[in-house]
C-alpha cells in the first residue's frame, strides 16, 4: 500500500514508520512511504523525510487566498501521489471538505489523549489540568469534527505526580509511536471495513 505522511514538527512518529518499514521490509510491513507533505517548511520532519529519501512537498496555508484554496491545494498534493493511506503524524491543521471527500475513510490521525477526552492542540496540557491520572494516545479515522473520528487503537499511560506537558509528552509519544506503526502496518496488510463508528480491521 503506499502512504503519504503528513507533518508538522519533530516527526518522531514519521521516523518511527520509516524504521520498521526499513526493518521489516516495505513487503512485510504492507506499505512503503510514498511522499511526505507538510504545512511549513524548515522543520525536522522535513529534514527526516529528505534524509530517508524520500520526495517530499510543502503546502502553506498563507500561500492560498482562502482556506478553503489551501485544502484543494493540499488534496491535490497528496492525490498527486496516489495514496492508499494517508497519516496526519503530528500535522497540526484541521483539513476541510475537499480533502475529507477525496481522502475520508482513510485518513489516520494519532492524537496525544484518550480521545473522546481531551481533544484539540493542546491534548497533554489539557489531561493534566484536568488532574487526569491516565492518558495516552489515540490513533483515529478524521472525520469533519476536530478528533472527533472513528478510534482505532489507543494506548495507556500514567500521569505521575512530578509529571510536567513536555515529559508526559514524551512518554505518550513512546507508546504512540509503536502504536502508529502496528495500526498503519494492520491496516495495510489486512485491510479494513468502518462500521458507523466501529473500525473492523480484517
Ligand atoms: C504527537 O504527539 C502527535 O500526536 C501530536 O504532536 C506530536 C507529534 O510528534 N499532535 P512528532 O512530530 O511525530 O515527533
Amino acid at each position: 500500500k503506499r502512504l503519504v505522511v503528513l507533518v508538522s514538527g519533530s516527526g518522531t512518529n514519521l521516523q518511527a514508520l520509516i524504521d520498521a518499514i526499513a526493518e521489516t521490509g516495505p513487503g512485510a510491513y504492507g506499505a512503503e512511504i510514498v511522499a511526505v507533505g507538510a504545512d511549513r517548511g524548515g522543520i525536522e520532519g522535513l529534514a527526516r523525510a529528505e534524509r530517508a529519501g524520500l520526495p517530499t512537498f510543502v503546502c502553506r496555508v498563507k500561500d492560498h487566498a482562502t482556506r478553503e484554496e489551501w485544502d484543494a491545494a493540499l488534496a491535490e498534493a497528496v492525490a498527486a501521489y496516489e495514496p492508499d493511506l494517508v497519516v496526519s503524524a503530528g500535522f497540526m491543521r484541521i483539513v476541510g471538505k475537499e480533502f475529507l471527500a477525496r481522502f475520508g475513510g482513510r485518513f489516520v490521525n494519532t492524537h496525544p489523549a484518550l480521545l473522546p477526552s481531551f481533544p484539540g492542540a493542546h491534548g497533554v496540557r489539557d489531561a493534566l489540568a484536568y488532574g487526569a491520572r491516565v492518558t495516552g494516545c489515540t490513533v483515529h479515522f478524521v472525520d469533519d469534527g476536530v478528533d472527533t473520528g472513528p478510534i482505532i487503537a489507543q494506548g495507556v499511560v500514567e500521569i505521575r505526580d512530578e509529571d510536567d506537558e513536555s515529559a508526559l509528552h514524551e512518554r505518550i509519544k513512546e507508546v504512540e509511536r509503536r502504536l502508529l506503526v502496528d495500526v498503519v502496518g494492520r491496516l495495510a496488510r489486512n485491510g479494513y471495513r468502518i462500521e458507523g463508528r466501529k473500525v473492523v480491521i480484517q
